[in-house]
């Protein structure tokens, strides 16, 4: 259930230090229900109650193969940019699979990285940190030249969630492509 790789995270000095300041301020009963999801719980469920390594790549995931079931399409394909080793993708094809049994939606995982490029079977969920340097100014660099395709915060994210104290739900962004055929 709590695979090697989760332990390892798990007792990282700043993962730690992220389940004490962001789970167990959350309200006891919503831990106690957790707990009971992490042993007897579904994928979907684990999902809800963040209860997945790399809880924005579980959402994100999940979120992607939920719409394009809605918009009746067989497959998503997912990426992440800066593969780095590899632990983070690996991850995601984990995930993939999972989302995969439990909405029937395929998926193409990609991974680049600088000068080099891996395919897998496997989203990304892009993460920002810094206003105005790296990931911020490209988005809005990008916003700024594309007229018909935004990248901004997933709105009303942490209201449609169980655990409102987590930071990733800071670090999702969604793309928005106005002139696709399904919003033309
Ligand atoms: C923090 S590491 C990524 C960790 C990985 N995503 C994980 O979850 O394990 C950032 C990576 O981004 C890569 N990177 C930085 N700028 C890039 C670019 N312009 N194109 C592709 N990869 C880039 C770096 O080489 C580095 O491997």
């Amino acid at each position: 259930m709590l695979d090697r790789y989760v332990l390892r995270r798990l007792f990282q000095r700043d993962k730690l230090q992220r389940v004490f300041v962001e789970r167990l301020t959350e309200p006891l009963h919503l831990n106690v229900l957790a707990a009971f999801v992490w042993l007897f719980g579904s994928f979907r469920m684990k999902v809800a109650f963040d209860l997945v390594a790399r809880q924005q790549y579980a959402f994100s995931i999940l979120h992607a193969a939920e719409r394009a079931k809605e918009f009746g399409k067989k497959g998503v394909t997912i990426v992440e940019f800066g593969v780095a080793s590899g632990a983070g993708l690996l991850n995601m094809c984990k995930i993939a699979e999972n989302a995969s049994k439990s909405t029937g939606v395929e998926f193409r995982v990609f991974g680049f990285d600088t000068g080099l490029v891996y395919r897998r079977r496997t989203i990304t969920a892009i993460t920002p940190r810094r206003p105005w340097t790296g990931e911020l100014l490209a988005i809005h660099e990008f916003n700024r030249e594309q007229p018909a395709r935004k990248i901004a915060p997933f709105t009303m994210l942490r209201s449609r969630r169980i655990f409102k104290s987590a930071r990733w739900l800071d670090q999702v962004f969604l793309a928005h492509i106005h002139d696709h055929e399904l919003r033309s």
